[in-house]
């Protein structure tokens, strides 16, 4: 059996709540990019052992991942979904209102990196999952944005196993692979990559 296939029993043999199996449906039936299950069980974890109450998220679809981040977390007050598609924040509105959690979603539609940058406010947790090409200027928001004991995550930090490959050297595997040596010289961060999904980069803000 592979590594892969038996992290995946396991995981099977846990709850999921309704609203996410339907989002899983939802995300299949359009062919469209969603977290991993296990990295999206992860980051719900980490957002319940963060109470975390304020959460940002770069690039939320239809909101499968901040679901994840939500439904579990009974400490959190706002979770704030950004987009370029309209569509997209409108389904993540309905899910968010089918979970009775509408009350703690905040959307915007745009630029997420810029959107963070303008915010007035510091957040528990941000999550990553922008287009990859900009993940160096995510870095250098979120460092800003961020508290002291907050969390920041990334998603594909293995991009496809490319980072591992010295002759693959697209656009975004070179930016990937910058954004995971940055992050961990980074002294403001104690971070670590865990190999699940597409590869999942875990910091907390020390400094
Ligand atoms: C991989 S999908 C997101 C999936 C979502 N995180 C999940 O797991 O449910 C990436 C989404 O981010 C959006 N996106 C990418 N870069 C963005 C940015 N800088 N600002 C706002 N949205 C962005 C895309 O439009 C797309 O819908």
């Amino acid at each position: 059996m592979q590594l892969n296939d038996y992290l995946n029993q396991l995981e099977n043999l846990q709850n999921v709540h309704p609203v996410l199996i339907e989002m899983e449906r939802y995300g299949k039936s359009l062919n469209f990019p969603i977290l991993n299950r296990l990295s999206a069980r992860l980051v719900s974890i980490i957002s319940l052992m963060n109470k975390a109450e304020y959460v940002f998220e770069i690039g939320s679809g239809f909101g499968y991942s901040a679901m994840w981040i939500s439904i579990y977390n009974d400490y959190l007050k706002e979770i704030h979904l950004t987009d370029y598609m309209f569509q997209n924040l409108e389904m993540a509105t309905e899910f968010f209102r089918i979970a009775g959690l509408e009350n703690k979603l905040r959307t915007h539609l745009g630029d997420g990196i810029s959107i963070l940058e303008s915010m007035n406010m510091e957040f528990d947790l941000i999550l990553n999952d922008a287009e990859k090409t900009q993940y160096l200027r995510v870095l250098e928001v979120v460092k800003k944005k961020l508290k002291v004991g907050g969390i920041f995550i990334s998603d594909n930090a293995l991009w496809h196993q490319k980072v591992l490959k010295e002759d693959e050297n697209d656009k975004e595997t070179l930016t990937i692979r910058e954004f995971n040596r940055k992050i961990f010289s980074d002294k403001s961060f104690i971070s670590s990559l865990v190999p699940i999904g597409d590869g999942i980069i875990v910091s907390i803000k020390v400094m």
